[in-house]
């Protein structure tokens, strides 16, 4: 009996049995999963565990040769389970039509792929997005992601990334929403809701994924897929926090991190795979390795072949080998072996044969596919509008001193190699967005500006190599050439925009640097121009924090726009000239240097914190204060704020009560402005050493020109809870301080007694 037809008796059997059910007024359980369990080979079983990475292999170059031809072959005899980037409605039609019909019981393909930050559309990468603190933003873009995505056929992406990180070092700090735990969780909840909506067989919502779980973004010395070393309370307080929430927030599969934590690989951790997150937080939805990291359980060295490997991973609770040829070469044997319970494997196919009925795949395995629907939601306008509203609000100013900002001169020179660069604001994991799609700088400039004489140089280059996923990005470091052209425009101008950075390739997967300054002769330009016109607004597209300790020093006019996609340039003109009114905060601290990594806002206070000036036997360095560049949750606005003193509703809570904080904020400029106004705790004395400070709420609100408002925040027991030193989860008693202000730093401060 051919594949649909089997699906389609099992599923009429079903709702036969449902329907008796229903006479019975018995809890009714949904055996169309079991019933297709039990009908499965060991094989078919290991198959559903297995994912290959497949282009359009059936029809395109390359088909049935090589691994292409395992891979074929697999896909005929239903030994693949999901696919990842197989891409477009046709492909994806096709690619089922064959699993489908050729394979025994016709179980359809999940597809997969890497949609970060748009599919066609490319909004800011997360990082930059993450500094707009607009979780409804955030969860509209993830939206329109996940609705372009599911119309070129993708029915699963490997997003959110979770992984919280203090080291800019590291390049997927790009991906991620920044150093901070409470603001990370909220990110990755908005953005899981985006993605899946309510429904997630709807053919515009797609499976979400929180990664990767977990430490990775710990690795020691930013260097990716590094080693990482951790306490069991940092891991339960800073970096798991938002994997549990997103859990909570139904997210429907995980994925593994390349990392070990303290010696134990997270592929095969059963602590935090089968303790925590399947047992203690009752997870249902399926883990999904990362690429071949069931694999590199061999070259990590806790597994002496990929036999081990298997069998290590499935028994820890990963259900799926991404591209790892693992499962699919040793399972069986490992069975046949009694050297594991076929009960692993079953468990495994059962989350994953879930996740297939929660697509609505065994109901229709083409409803992803529809070629017109793809042609009329890709780029479509209203998410190009969408691409330059989150672009706008993700732009933080961080200097704006001599009044050159919104702008006013009307002779502006515009210098640098990423002004006319159409690719780098495209970011990283630009899935399917285009090579060189992006709006630029001086695009936007001149479209907006159209009475302004602008002149332009490039003045050197950035990146000379192949500047793409697979390849080293290779920066230029000696032609000066360009200089003297730069110069010379700068002389003859107003007002100089400099459009510095870094490449989209230098950030995100594989790509740590060891410094983080501005490439290549980037400053060695900027300092020439500076030479003959001070009048310079620094524009910085970049993946990552740099050390900006010159450029923060001397330049009047700092603006932090990160990657943000196909708008790029509109949304920084809008800033640019105050259509919009920059709002973004920091979502990662800025250090003065290198060599102060870590530097972060929630640090601990350490046996001997500064007290006083002139102090010696502290901690800190000799040759630079403790104090960062910029600080968490910084950003100015062409407005001004005011805070009032915070106030409390009352100085003593009981386990169970709450307190209000109320603060005044005004708005003393003439122009209206949003702000995000933060709030902080510090729990003065704990079990364990407690940070200086934690966000434990913000609110993103506009104000008036003139106009003052007051922002209340409940705080509960629960804000105050974390894992304490014996591991549970709770409150301690005792003193707290309250934060309350524009940044992590300038803050109006209260304190109250838990009782
Ligand atoms: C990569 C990344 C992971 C991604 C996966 C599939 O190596 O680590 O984040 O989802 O492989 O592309």
């Amino acid at each position: 009996m051919k594949g649909n037809s089997v699906i389609y008796s099992l599923f009429l059997s079903t709702s036969l049995f449902l329907t008796n059910c229903e006479k019975t007024n018995e809890p009714v359980k949904n055996n169309k999963i079991e019933n297709l369990l039990s009908q499965m080979t060991l094989d078919e079983k290991i198959g559903q565990l297995n994912q290959y990475s497949i282009g359009a292999e059936l029809t395109g170059p390359g088909a049935k040769e090589g691994i292409n031809k395992i891979k074929y072959d697999h896909l005929k005899n239903g030994k693949v389970g999901s696919v990842l980037n197989l891409l477009g409605a046709k492909n994806g039609r096709e690619t089922q039509k064959f699993v489908v019909e050729e394979s025994r019981l016709g179980i359809p393909l999940i597809t997969s792929y890497d949609v970060i930050h748009g599919y066609k559309t490319m909004f800011p990468i997360p990082l930059g997005e993450s500094a707009s603190w607009d979780l409804e933003l955030m969860e509209n873009t993830a939206a329109v992601a996940a609705k372009e995505a599911a119309a070129a056929g993708v029915m699963w992406t490997f997003a959110p990334m979770l992984d919280i990180s203090r080291d800019p070092r590291w390049g997927r700090v790009m991906e991620g929403a920044g150093e901070d735990t409470y603001l990370g969780t909220e990110i990755g909840k908005a953005r899981i809701r985006g993605f899946q909506g309510n429904d997630l067989s709807d053919v515009a919502t797609i499976a979400a994924c929180a990664k990767h779980f977990a430490g990775y973004g710990f690795s020691e010395g930013g260097r990716d897929y590094n080693n990482v070393y951790l306490g069991k309370h940092q891991l339960l307080n800073t970096i798991l926090p938002p994997f549990k929430a997103a859990a909570e927030t139904g997210v429907a599969t995980f994925m593994n991190a390349f990392n070990d934590i303290d010696g134990v690989p997270s592929t095969a951790n059963e602590y935090l795979l089968k303790d925590l997150l399947k047992e203690e937080w009752a997870y249902d939805g399926a883990v999904v390795s990362d690429w071949g990291s069931i694999a590199e359980l061999v070259p990590h060295g806790v597994a002496k072949d990929s036999a081990e490997a298997a069998q290590m991973a499935i028994t820890a609770g990963s259900d799926i080998d991404m591209e790892g040829y693992t499962y699919i070469r040793n399972l069986k044997q490992l069975v046949e072996s009694g050297a594991i319970n076929e009960s692993l494997i079953d468990d495994a196919v059962r989350r994953v044969l879930k996740l297939k009925e929660d697509l609505g795949l065994l109901d229709d395995p083409y409803k992803y596919f529809d070629e017109d629907r793809e042609k009329e939601v890709l780029l479509n306008p209203t998410h190009l509008a969408l691409s330059r509203e989150a672009g706008r609000k993700s732009i933080v100013l961080l200097k704006n001193e001599g009044d050159l900002l919104p702008l006013k001169a009307k002779n502006i020179a515009v210098i640098g190699p990423l002004a006319k660069d159409k690719d780098s604001p495209i970011g990283n994991w630009r899935a399917q967005g285009e090579k060189g799609s992006a709006i630029s700088l001086y695009e936007g400039l001149t479209e907006a500006l159209p009475d302004v004489n602008f002149s332009y140089a490039q003045g050197c280059k950035l990146s000379i190599g192949a500047n793409d996923f697979a390849h080293e990005v290779e920066i230029e470091n000696s032609d000066r050439s360009g200089f003297k052209e730069a110069v010379e425009v700068a002389k003859k101008s107003e007002l100089v925009i400099m459009n510095l950075g870094e490449p989209a390739y230098m950030s995100g997967e594989a790509r740590s640097r060891s410094e983080i300054g501005l490439p290549g002769l980037q400053l060695e330009l900027l300092k020439e121009v500076y030479k003959v016109n001070k009048n310079i607004v620094l524009v910085l597209m970049n993946g990552r924090p740099l050390t900006l300790q010159w450029e923060a020093e001397n330049i009047p006019a700092i603006l932090e726009a990160w990657h943000l996609g196909s708008m790029a340039g509109h949304a920084i003109a809008d800033v640019l000239t105050g259509k919009y009114n920059p709002s973004g905060k920091l979502p990662m601290t800025f250090p003065r240097s290198v060599g102060q990594i870590p530097t972060y806002y929630n640090h601990k206070m350490t046996g001997r914190p500064s007290t006083e000036p002139g102090m010696v036997f502290y901690s800190h360095n000799m040759d630079i204060e403790n104090s960062p560049q910029y600080p968490f949750g910084f950003g100015l606005s062409y407005s001004t704020f005011e805070y009032s003193p915070v106030s409390l509703s009352k100085n003593e809570m009981n386990m169970g009560e709450e307190i209000t904080v109320s603060i005044h904020v005004k708005n003393t400029s003439n122009v209206d402005g949003e702000e995000v106004v933060q709030l902080y705790i510090r729990d003065v004395v704990g079990s364990i050493t407690r940070p200086v400070k934690e966000l434990k709420g913000f609110k993103k609100l506009m104000i008036k020109a003139g106009e003052s408002v007051q922002i209340d925040f409940e705080i509960g027991e629960e804000d105050l809870a974390f894992y304490r030193k014996d591991f549970t989860f709770g409150t301690e008693p005792g003193d707290f301080e309250v934060f309350v202000g524009t940044n992590s730093t300038d803050v109006q401060t209260a304190t109250f007694k838990l009782n």
